[in-house]
């Protein structure tokens, strides 16, 4: 049997390599459980003469205190380790540098639509949305499109299915439109639009139009005139002057296309990079209603006439902030959404 000088001895060694708070109840359980080495000493002590029980008794409980008191004293060290180790986790360096959260903002291709929306808004018009998946009938049919029209082919339009497709202009609003309200109408319709391009500096598969329509008694070329003159200043300036070029589409008649005068050289620089020496850039598409078009809404071509017009925003954005490339918009660089707020 091993003395208590010998237990004691090993006991101290193992309580000094163990290294966590379970290896040393381990070694409470080895030593002083129920069946642990000096329990059994001290119940050992039944078996011995009166006279050596005394002595022997001291030394047994001397060491059970003295293990007990060695295994007290490593769970304080780790313990104390463990607090050490959970501070150091949890630390917070009050010198570093703080994050930096950049706020957001909106979209040039938005700011410009609202800022459209808002200059029609305050001349009463009001704003209505149509779907970017388009009925052929709305898109092409209704808006007086030849059958035979070069803008439907496959090859122009991205078709979802027959009678269905990704709209290529804003326009169909209008048949959605004359077919749900009645006039006095006088809407904008701003919203995405697509055609099959292949994106360059000028041109992209997805694009914006804002689409205005107005529908009265008595409306004239003079009133679209007007209107549009008063947006371009509004826009670009009190200097503004505009252009009503002739042009076709199907879904107005007469047509026009809009210049407004150059901005970047006023028609002085024969090599200006922003009208190529015309003086003129163009800004949208207009025209009277065509009377094909209002009698799909179910009017009296007799009694009520109106105006449309489309405008591109992406270009308009482009002419007004001096942006050179229409792919720069979709690239979502902050370097060049983060100019414009
Ligand atoms: N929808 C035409 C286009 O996309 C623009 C337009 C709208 C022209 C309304 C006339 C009237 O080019």
């Amino acid at each position: 049997m091993k003395t208590p000088e010998e237990i004691f001895a090993e006991a101290k060694a193992l309580v000094e390599s163990a290294d966590t708070p379970a290896a040393v109840e381990e070694l409470r359980i080895r030593y002083l459980g129920k069946k642990g080495e000096v329990t059994a000493l001290l119940k050992s002590m039944g078996g011995l003469a009166p006279e050596e029980r005394k002595s022997f008794g001291m030394q047994a409980n001397k060491l059970k205190q003295d293990v007990e008191a060695l295994l007290e004293a490593k769970q304080g060290v780790l313990a104390e380790a463990g607090q050490g180790l959970r501070l150091a986790a949890e630390r917070i360096d009050v010198t570093e540098p703080g994050r930096i959260y950049e706020p957001g903002t909106k979209h040039m291709i938005t700011i410009t639509m609202d800022e459209i929306s808002g200059i029609f808004m305050r001349l009463g018009y009001s704003i209505t949305e149509g779907p970017e998946v388009e009925t052929v009938f709305n898109n092409f049919d209704a808006l007086n499109a030849a059958p035979d029209h070069p803008s439907r082919d496959m090859s122009d339009t991205f078709y979802i299915t027959e009678d269905t497709l990704l709209r290529t202009h804003t326009s169909p609003v209008q048949v959605r439109t004359l077919m749900s309200q009645e006039p006095p109408i006088k809407v904008i319709s701003p919203g995405r639009c697509f055609r099959t391009d292949t994106p360059d500096a000028t041109h992209s598969p997805m694009f914006h139009q804002v689409e205005g329509l107005l529908v009265d008694e008595g409306v004239t070329m003079a009133d679209l005139k007007g209107t549009l003159d008063l947006f371009a200043k509004r826009m670009f300036g009190e200097e503004m002057r505009t252009r009503f070029r002739p042009h076709f589409f199907p879904f107005t008649e007469p047509s026009a296309e809009v210049d407004v005068s150059c901005f970047v050289c006023g028609g002085s620089a024969p090599s200006c990079r922003v009208c190529r020496g015309s003086g003129w850039i163009e800004i949208l598409g207009c025209g009277m209603v065509h009377p094909n078009v209002l009698k799909v809404g179910g009017l009296d071509t007799d009694r009520y006439t109106g105006f449309a017009f489309g405008m591109g925003v992406e270009r308009i954005a482009m002419l007004k902030h001096g942006i050179d490339d229409i792919r720069l918009f979709y690239e979502n660089d902050i370097r060049f959404i983060g100019q414009f707020y």
